[in-house]
């Protein structure tokens, strides 16, 4: 199953700390941090988000609950962590692709689950 989504970076510009808290993992606000584009890679990773909840045909999965994390090459993954273990049981599905890519003014990524 695959899912896919893309979104302005300007969506972002706007939001305070708070509304980053509240979908964003300190881990994920903290690699976005590394960077003067911030709001490139948040984008990135609320496209991963969506393209879950699409490849899944499942709108119960709470956004902040998905957290991308990086290998050491810099490939995304999604943290394998008990709520999505869980999840990805209850649709019958064991592994998860990501991929990422973004420029100034859009984000967008795929998601393939298996
Ligand atoms: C990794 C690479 C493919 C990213 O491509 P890009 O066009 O610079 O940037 P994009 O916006 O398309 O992609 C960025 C995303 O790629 C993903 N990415 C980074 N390294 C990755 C890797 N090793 N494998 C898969 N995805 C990777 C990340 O998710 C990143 O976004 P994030 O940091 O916000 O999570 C590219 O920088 C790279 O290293 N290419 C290697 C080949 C090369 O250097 N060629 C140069 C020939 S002149």
């Amino acid at each position: 199953m695959i899912g896919i989504d893309i979104e302005k970076i300007s969506r972002f510009e706007n939001w305070t700390d708070e509304g980053f808290k509240r979908i964003f993992t300190e881990k994920e606000l903290e690699y976005a941090c590394e960077f003067e584009n911030k709001i490139e890679h948040l984008c990135g990773f609320y496209c991963v988000k969506e393209s879950f909840v699409k490849a899944l045909d499942d709108t119960g999965i709470h956004f902040s609950q998905i957290e991308v994390l990086h290998n050491e090459n810099g490939k995304p993954y999604i943290n394998n962590t008990r709520y999505i273990q869980s999840i990805l049981k209850e649709h019958f599905k064991s592994r998860v692709e990501i991929s990422i890519s973004h420029c100034k003014d859009y984000a967008t990524a795929v998601v393939l689950v298996e």
